[in-house]
């Protein structure tokens, strides 16, 4: 079956080998099945992983931001001289970040100061700048203090706003959601992603449902407000995204950082898959919901790679427990 998805038109392996530019290859990204981490399953289970690490920028994030910045130079909101900034915590900095450099347009963002050092080197190293909040704070500080500056010269910058630009979700709705019906071949049933923005499990799943109502849109959120997965919202406790409506998910599954976290280490080790900690709560929501089912199509989205996250919790407490079996023999 990987052979046979591998020759979808949407593979890497099928990318044009001259682009004229590195945001050409934005999105059209490998569905890849995950094999053993999911053992146990129906056999007319199936589980696929929607790796987005394989975006230039190297997350999903990619998709939103080039979609927000072409409409924003389209519609005239983008012009030269204007600085690009936004509020992040991360991986949207990052595509930012790639696509302003790309494109010749200045960046600034605003990062709680606790994001992961491999990030804000990144951000750095496209030539950006970065502006810090209150790591107390989370992302909803980097949010309100970037509304700030803004205000203070809403003339000097765009602000693609990805919390509430409807282009955010749109991306998806244009992009992710018909490359899995197609790399799917019209086989998924379920469909399930992390709330970040909420633009991935929004503007994917509404494609989806519209091709076919019966597909289900599940999302995966952090069970509590204090969690470790980067990139994701406890959405009780957050300022909710203009872009999110509830409404339209069919379920939303509570994962905790300690079940996101394992499924990170197993994948790693079971599939050869090194990825961040919001696919392993992506994947620990999509064998919930496959678990329940006697056949069915499950595609979950794995936003980034695990590289980016060498330094956080998730390899550091990895680490730990390995350095368990190190026994003392001091007297
Ligand atoms: C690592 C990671 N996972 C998941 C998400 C969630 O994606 P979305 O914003 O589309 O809900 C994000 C978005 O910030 C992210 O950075």
């Amino acid at each position: 079956m990987l052979t046979a998805l591998n020759q979808d038109a949407a593979s890497p392996l099928r990318r044009p080998r001259k682009v004229d530019g590195i945001i050409e290859l934005v999105g059209n990204t490998p569905l890849v099945e995950v094999r053993r981490t999911t053992r146990g399953l129906s056999r007319g289970v199936r589980v696929l992983a929607k790796l987005e690490g394989f975006n230039p920028g190297g997350s999903v994030k990619d998709r939103p931001a080039l979609g927000m910045i072409r409409d924003a130079i389209d519609n005239g909101r983008l012009k030269p001289g204007r600085t690009i900034i936004d509020s992040t915590s991360g991986n949207t900095g990052i595509a930012i970040a790639m696509i302003g450099a790309a494109l010749g347009y200045p960046v600034r963002l605003v990062v709680p100061a606790n994001v992961s050092e491999e990030r804000k080197n990144i951000i750095r190293l496209f030539g950006a700048e970065i502006v810090y909040s209150d790591p107390l704070e989370g992302s909803d500080g980097a949010i309100r203090l970037c509304r700030k500056i803004v205000a203070e010269d809403p003339e000097g910058y765009f602000k693609p706003d990805q919390y509430f630009n409807p282009m955010n979700s749109q991306a998806h709705y244009e992009t992710t959601g018909p490359e899995i019906y197609r790399q799917t071949e019209g086989r998924v049933t379920h469909f399930v992603a992390g709330i970040g923005t909420g633009g991935t499990v929004m503007g994917a799943g509404r494609f989806l449902k519209e091709r076919d109502p019966r597909i289900r849109v599940i999302a995966a959120e952090p069970d509590s407000e204090m969690h470790g997965l980067e990139g994701l919202k406890h959405m009780a406790s957050s300022i909710v995204p203009g872009i999110y409506h509830e409404e339209e998910l069919d379920l939303k599954i509570p994962v905790s950082t300690e079940d996101a976290y394992e499924m990170v280490y197993r994948l790693s080790q079971e599939e050869g898959l090194l990825v961040g900690q919001s696919s392993g709560a992506a994947l620990v929501a999509a064998m919930d919901v496959a678990r329940r089912l006697t056949h069915g199509t499950v595609v979950a989205v794995f936003p980034d790679f695990g590289a980016r996250y060498m330094t956080t919790n998730l390899w550091t407490t990895w680490k730990e427990s390995l350095d368990v079996g190190n026994v003392d023999f001091s007297i």
